[in-house]
C-alpha cells in the first residue's frame, strides 16, 4: 500500500480551524485551559505534543487538574486491559464535573477510539463525551473541536488508515530531550497485540521530512532526539526511495547541535548487521537498545508469532555485546502468554539469566478482543500468573542491583534533563546507556552534560557526585 501524505491545503484548511477556535476565544476575553493526560507508549506521547501544539495555538494554557479546565482531553492507550480501565474510570469521574461545568469540553482520542465496541460503550454508557477522535483522524482535530463548540456534541468515527500528516504545529517536552516519529503503524500482527489494528499498516515518513524537524529542534537548543517507531527497523522499507534505517541514523548523527541519539522500537526478527555497525561507529548513537524478547521458549514465541527462535535471538544478542561491550540492553516480556506452562516460562526466566538484561518491561497477558491470541485455550489460572510474575521481578531485580552496582565508583557523562521528583535540591539525568543518576547540583545545569561519580546504586537508578 502506498503511503498517502496529508497534502497541506488539508493541514491549512485545520490552519484555519485553528485560528476560528482562537477568535472564539478572544471574543469571550479569558484564556481558556486545557487538561491533556496521556496513556500508553512514546507514541501516543508523541501524538499528544501535537496535540498540545494544536490547543496551544487555538488559544488554550495548560492545567494540572481537571476541575480547572475549559477542555480535557484523553489520549488513550489499547494495549492492556488496565490502561483502558483507567481510562473508563476517569471518564466516569468527570460525569459531575460536567454536571457542574455543562461548558466544559471532553474529548476522548488514540488508540481505544480505533476499537469499534469501545467507542460504542461510550456513546452509550458515557455521554458526557462531547468528541470522539480515532488516531488516523488525529489532523482534523481542529475541525471537529470547532464542530463541537458550534454545534454540541460530535462523535467522529471515520477511519482514514494509511496517511501521514506533516506540518502540525508541536508543543514539545522539556529540553534537553524531543521525540521524533520516524514511522507509524506496525505490520507484525503479534498474535496478543493490538497496535497494528489501532494505529494502521507500516508507513515511512519521508526522510527529508525527520532530517528537518531534527535541524528545527537542534536549533531551539534540544541535545538528544529519540526516534520512535513500533519497529524501527523496518524503516524505509514503504518508501520509494532506496532507503533503511541504519542510513537513516547516519544522516541524523551528522546534524549539529545533536549530541545524543537513541530509537525505540527494534524488532529482534529484523535487527540488521549494518545497525549493529552504525551503532558502534556513531559515537552519538547511545549504547543502549531495548530489544524486547516476549518469551524464552520457542513454542510461545512461535504462537505468538514473533518470527525468530530463542536461538537466533541469544545469536543477536552475542553480536551486539561483541560489537558494543557496555552496551544496556533492555527488554519487554509477556507472562502467562494464553497456553504457556510452567516450563515454558521457567525457558524465559533462563533467558533473563543468560542476557543479563539492564531493566525489563514485565506484562502479565491481556486478552485483546479482535487478536488471535483471545481465541487461543489458556492451561493456567491467574494465581499463577501472578506468582510467576514476581518470580520473575524478584529474579530481575537481582540482576538489575548487580548490573548497577557494576557502575560504583565510575565516572559517567550525564546529560541533566531536570529537578528529581523526589527531592528539588536533587538534579537528575541521564548516562549513555540510559541509565537515570541523581546528583546534587545546580538547575542552571539542566540541559547540559556533567560528569558524575557514581556514589551508590539501586536496582532502578544510580547516585553520584559531580565531579571537577
Ligand atoms: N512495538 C513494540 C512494542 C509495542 S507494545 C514491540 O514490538 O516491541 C509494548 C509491549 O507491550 C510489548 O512489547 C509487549 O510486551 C506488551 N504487550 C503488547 N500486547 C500485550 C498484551 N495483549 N498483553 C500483555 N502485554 C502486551
Ligand atoms: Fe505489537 Fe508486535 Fe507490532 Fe510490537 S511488533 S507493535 S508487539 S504487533
Ligand atoms: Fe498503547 Fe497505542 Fe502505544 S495501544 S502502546 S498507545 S500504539
Amino acid at each position: 500500500m502506498k503511503t498517502k501524505t496529508i497534502s497541506l491545503d488539508q493541514m491549512q484548511e485545520q490552519a484555519e480551524f485553528i485560528k476560528k477556535i482562537f477568535a472564539i476565544h478572544r471574543q469571550h476575553g479569558r484564556q481558556p485551559l486545557a487538561f491533556v493526560e496521556t496513556y500508553g507508549c512514546q507514541q501516543n506521547v508523541s501524538d499528544s505534543e501535537k496535540i498540545k501544539g494544536m490547543l496551544s495555538e487555538m488559544g488554550y494554557d495548560f492545567c494540572d487538574k481537571t476541575e480547572d479546565a475549559d477542555l480535557v482531553l484523553y489520549n488513550t492507550c489499547a494495549v492492556r486491559e488496565n490502561a483502558e480501565l483507567r481510562v473508563f474510570g476517569n471518564i466516569g469521574a468527570l460525569k459531575h464535573q460536567k454536571r457542574r461545568n455543562p461548558d466544559m469540553k471532553i474529548v476522548v482520542c488514540g488508540c481505544m477510539m480505533q476499537q469499534e465496541h469501545i467507542a460504542e460503550t461510550i456513546k452509550r454508557k458515557y455521554p458526557h463525551v462531547d468528541l470522539l477522535l480515532g488516531t488516523h483522524a488525529l489532523y482534523r482535530f481542529p475541525q471537529r473541536l470547532y464542530e463541537v463548540l458550534h454545534q454540541g456534541r460530535f462523535f467522529d468515527a471515520e477511519n482514514e488508515e494509511g496517511s501521514i500528516f506533516e506540518g502540525i504545529p508541536y508543543y514539545r517536552g522539556a529540553k534537553p530531550l524531543a521525540n521524533i516519529p520516524i514511522m507509524y503503524g506496525c505490520n507484525n500482527f503479534c498474535t496478543y497485540c493490538i497496535v497494528p489494528y489501532v494505529r494502521g499498516r507500516e508507513r515511512s515518513r519521508n526522510p527529508q521530512h525527520i532530517l528537518d524537524e531534527i535541524q528545527q529542534v537542534a536549533k531551539e537548543g534540544y541535545r538528544e532526539v529519540m526516534l520512535l517507531g513500533q519497529n524501527v527497523n523496518s524503516y524505509g522499507n514503504d518508501l520509494e526511495e532506496e532507503m533503511d534505517f541504519a542510513t537513516l541514523l547516519r544522516e541524523v548523527c551528522k546534524i549539529d547541535g545533536i549530541e545524543r541519539v537513541r530509537f525505540m522500537t527494534s524488532h529482534p526478527k529484523d535487527l540488521s548487521d549494518a545497525l549493529i555497525t552504525v551503532m558502534k561507529e556513531e559515537p552519538k548513537i547511545c549504547k543502549q537498545l531495548h530489544l524486547p524478547v516476549q518469551s524464552g521458549s520457542n513454542r510461545v514465541l512461535s504462537a505468538m508469532n514473533r518470527k525468530y527462535t530463542r536461538e537466533a535471538y541469544l545469536e543477536l544478542v552475542r553480536k551486539v555485546k561483541s560489537a558494543m561491550p557496555n552496551i544496556v540492553l533492555t527488554t519487554d516480556i509477556i507472562v502467562g502468554f494464553p497456553g504457556e506452562t510452567d516450563e515454558e516460562f521457567e525457558e524465559t526466566l533462563s533467558i533473563l539469566q543468560e542476557v543479563e538484561y539492564d531493566t525489563i518491561f514485565s506484562f502479565i497477558y491481556s486478552k485483546r478482543v479482535g487478536t488471535p491470541a483471545a481465541s487461543m485455550p489458556d492451561v493456567m489460572d491467574e494465581e499463577q500468573k501472578h506468582r510467576n510474575f514476581d518470580r520473575m521481578l524478584a529474579l530481575q531485580n537481582e540482576i538489575s542491583k548487580r548490573k548497577n552496582d557494576a557502575y560504583l565508583g565510575s565516572t559517567q557523562k550525564v546529560l541533566v534533563e531536570g529537578i528529581s521528583k523526589n527531592n528539588s535540591d536533587t538534579l537528575t539525568g541521564r548516562t549513555e546507556g540510559g541509565k537515570v543518576v541523581n546528583f546534587i547540583g545546580d538547575q542552571s545545569q539542566i540541559g547540559e552534560f556533567v560528569t558524575v561519580t557514581i556514589t551508590k546504586t539501586q536496582t532502578w537508578s544510580l547516585f553520584g557526585e559531580l565531579s571537577e
